[in-house]
Protein backbone atom coordinates (compact mmCIF):
# COMPACT_ATOMS: atom_id res chain seq x y z
CA UNK A 1 0.00 0.00 0.00
CA UNK A 2 1.16 3.66 -0.34
CA UNK A 3 -0.11 7.13 0.77
CA UNK A 4 0.33 10.24 -0.76
CA UNK A 5 3.05 11.11 1.85
CA UNK A 6 5.58 8.36 -0.25
CA UNK A 7 5.66 10.88 -2.93
CA UNK A 8 8.64 12.94 -3.71
CA UNK A 9 9.75 15.55 -5.54
CA UNK A 10 13.29 15.41 -6.50
CA UNK A 11 15.50 17.85 -8.09
CA UNK A 12 18.18 16.94 -10.86
CA UNK A 13 21.55 18.36 -10.59
CA UNK A 14 21.97 20.87 -13.05
CA UNK A 15 25.25 22.26 -14.61
CA UNK A 16 24.92 25.87 -16.14
CA UNK A 17 26.61 26.69 -18.91
CA UNK A 18 26.12 29.91 -21.50
CA UNK A 19 26.10 26.74 -24.33
CA UNK A 20 22.56 25.50 -22.44
CA UNK A 21 22.51 24.26 -18.76
CA UNK A 22 22.84 20.49 -18.10
CA UNK A 23 20.71 17.90 -15.96
CA UNK A 24 21.84 14.67 -15.12
CA UNK A 25 20.10 11.61 -13.37
CA UNK A 26 21.65 8.58 -11.65
CA UNK A 27 20.01 5.59 -11.08
CA UNK A 28 20.77 4.61 -7.11
CA UNK A 29 22.04 8.51 -6.24
CA UNK A 30 18.66 10.29 -7.35
CA UNK A 31 16.13 8.08 -8.02
CA UNK A 32 15.64 4.81 -5.50
CA UNK A 33 15.00 2.17 -8.28
CA UNK A 34 16.86 0.80 -11.16
CA UNK A 35 15.60 2.21 -14.62
CA UNK A 36 13.95 -0.55 -16.59
CA UNK A 37 12.01 1.47 -19.18
CA UNK A 38 12.04 4.74 -20.33
CA UNK A 39 8.36 6.35 -22.07
CA UNK A 40 7.18 9.74 -22.66
CA UNK A 41 4.02 11.47 -23.96
CA UNK A 42 4.13 14.08 -26.75
CA UNK A 43 1.86 15.73 -29.20
CA UNK A 44 -0.78 15.68 -26.51
CA UNK A 45 -3.94 17.54 -27.65
CA UNK A 46 -5.67 20.45 -25.45
CA UNK A 47 -7.64 19.23 -22.53
CA UNK A 48 -6.73 15.48 -22.49
CA UNK A 49 -6.09 13.50 -19.27
CA UNK A 50 -3.57 10.04 -19.57
CA UNK A 51 -3.21 7.96 -16.39
CA UNK A 52 -6.13 6.75 -14.74
CA UNK A 53 -4.85 3.64 -12.58
CA UNK A 54 -2.60 2.72 -10.51
CA UNK A 55 0.63 0.00 -10.60
CA UNK A 56 0.75 -2.90 -8.37
CA UNK A 57 5.21 -3.10 -8.38
CA UNK A 58 5.64 -0.10 -10.94
CA UNK A 59 7.72 2.71 -8.93
CA UNK A 60 7.90 6.26 -11.66
CA UNK A 61 9.63 9.33 -11.85
CA UNK A 62 7.65 11.82 -14.17
CA UNK A 63 9.61 14.47 -15.60
CA UNK A 64 8.21 17.56 -17.63
CA UNK A 65 10.71 17.55 -20.31
CA UNK A 66 9.30 20.52 -22.06
CA UNK A 67 6.08 22.62 -21.18
CA UNK A 68 3.92 21.83 -18.41
CA UNK A 69 1.20 19.30 -16.91
CA UNK A 70 0.13 17.91 -13.74
CA UNK A 71 -0.03 15.15 -12.30
CA UNK A 72 -3.17 14.42 -9.84
CA UNK A 73 -2.24 11.51 -6.99
CA UNK A 74 -5.32 9.88 -4.90
CA UNK A 75 -4.11 7.14 -2.18
CA UNK A 76 -8.66 6.47 -1.58
CA UNK A 77 -8.07 9.03 1.28
CA UNK A 78 -7.30 12.26 0.22
CA UNK A 79 -5.92 13.52 -3.32
CA UNK A 80 -3.17 15.78 -4.78
CA UNK A 81 -2.35 18.09 -7.60
CA UNK A 82 0.89 19.15 -8.48
CA UNK A 83 2.23 21.01 -11.42
CA UNK A 84 5.63 20.02 -12.86
CA UNK A 85 7.59 22.61 -15.36
CA UNK A 86 11.08 22.09 -15.28
CA UNK A 87 13.03 19.30 -16.67
CA UNK A 88 15.76 19.54 -13.83
CA UNK A 89 12.49 18.34 -11.29
CA UNK A 90 11.19 14.84 -10.93
CA UNK A 91 8.18 13.34 -9.33
CA UNK A 92 8.93 10.07 -7.60
CA UNK A 93 5.41 7.81 -7.07
CA UNK A 94 5.84 4.89 -5.34
CA UNK A 95 3.76 1.90 -6.18
CA UNK A 96 0.16 1.58 -5.91
CA UNK A 97 -0.78 5.21 -6.07
CA UNK A 98 -3.61 6.07 -8.11
CA UNK A 99 -2.39 9.04 -10.66
CA UNK A 100 -3.98 11.25 -13.60
CA UNK A 101 -2.13 13.58 -15.55
CA UNK A 102 -4.36 16.21 -17.01
CA UNK A 103 -3.39 20.43 -18.10
CA UNK A 104 -0.90 19.62 -20.31
CA UNK A 105 0.69 23.14 -22.38
CA UNK A 106 0.93 23.27 -25.64
CA UNK A 107 3.70 20.90 -26.74
CA UNK A 108 4.58 19.87 -23.48
CA UNK A 109 6.75 16.48 -23.25
CA UNK A 110 6.14 14.32 -20.44
CA UNK A 111 9.10 11.46 -19.30
CA UNK A 112 8.48 8.75 -17.43
CA UNK A 113 11.37 6.44 -15.97
CA UNK A 114 10.26 3.64 -14.74
CA UNK A 115 11.02 0.50 -12.74
CA UNK A 116 9.46 -2.09 -14.48
CA UNK A 117 9.10 -3.72 -17.69
CA UNK A 118 5.64 -3.22 -19.31
CA UNK A 119 2.76 -5.45 -18.30
CA UNK A 120 -0.69 -4.93 -18.53
CA UNK A 121 -1.10 -7.45 -15.44
CA UNK A 122 1.03 -4.68 -13.34
CA UNK A 123 -2.17 -2.04 -14.01
CA UNK A 124 -5.04 -1.81 -11.63
CA UNK A 125 -7.36 0.03 -13.91
CA UNK A 126 -10.88 0.25 -11.89
CA UNK A 127 -10.84 3.00 -8.86
CA UNK A 128 -12.91 1.54 -6.58
CA UNK A 129 -10.64 -1.93 -6.68
CA UNK A 130 -7.73 0.65 -5.83
CA UNK A 131 -9.30 1.93 -3.05
CA UNK A 132 -10.72 -0.93 -1.46
CA UNK A 133 -7.08 -2.51 -2.36
CA UNK A 134 -5.05 0.06 -0.92
CA UNK A 135 -6.94 0.53 2.55
CA UNK A 136 -7.05 -3.01 2.74
CA UNK A 137 -3.04 -3.44 2.29
CA UNK A 138 -2.76 -0.19 4.95
CA UNK A 139 -4.85 -1.99 7.67
CA UNK A 140 -2.97 -4.98 7.70
CA UNK A 141 0.21 -3.33 7.48
CA UNK A 142 2.10 -3.10 10.64
CA UNK A 143 1.70 0.88 12.11
CA UNK A 144 4.48 2.86 12.95
CA UNK A 145 4.77 6.45 14.38
P1 LIG B 1 -1.16 3.68 -20.58
O1 LIG B 1 -0.09 3.36 -19.59
O2 LIG B 1 -2.56 3.26 -20.25
O3 LIG B 1 -1.15 5.24 -20.91
P2 LIG B 1 -1.34 6.49 -19.93
O4 LIG B 1 -1.37 5.99 -18.52
O5 LIG B 1 -0.16 7.36 -20.19
O6 LIG B 1 -2.58 7.18 -20.32
O7 LIG B 1 -0.72 3.06 -21.99
C1 LIG B 1 -1.43 3.33 -23.17
C2 LIG B 1 -1.19 2.18 -24.14
O8 LIG B 1 0.18 2.06 -24.47
C3 LIG B 1 -1.62 0.83 -23.57
O9 LIG B 1 -2.30 0.12 -24.59
C4 LIG B 1 -0.34 0.12 -23.28
C5 LIG B 1 0.68 0.76 -24.20
N1 LIG B 1 2.01 0.85 -23.58
C6 LIG B 1 3.03 0.03 -23.99
O10 LIG B 1 2.85 -0.83 -24.89
N2 LIG B 1 4.25 0.15 -23.41
C7 LIG B 1 4.50 1.07 -22.45
O11 LIG B 1 5.65 1.16 -21.94
C8 LIG B 1 3.42 1.91 -22.01
C9 LIG B 1 3.63 2.93 -20.93
C10 LIG B 1 2.21 1.78 -22.60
Amino acid sequence: MSLIKDIKPIEFPVIHDHRGNLSFIETGRHIPFEIKRVYYLYDVPGGAERGGHAHKDLQQLIIAMNGSFDVVLDDGYEKKRIHLNRSYNGLYIPKMLWRELDNFSSGSVCMVLASEFYTEDDYIRDHNEYVELNKFQNKKAPQNG
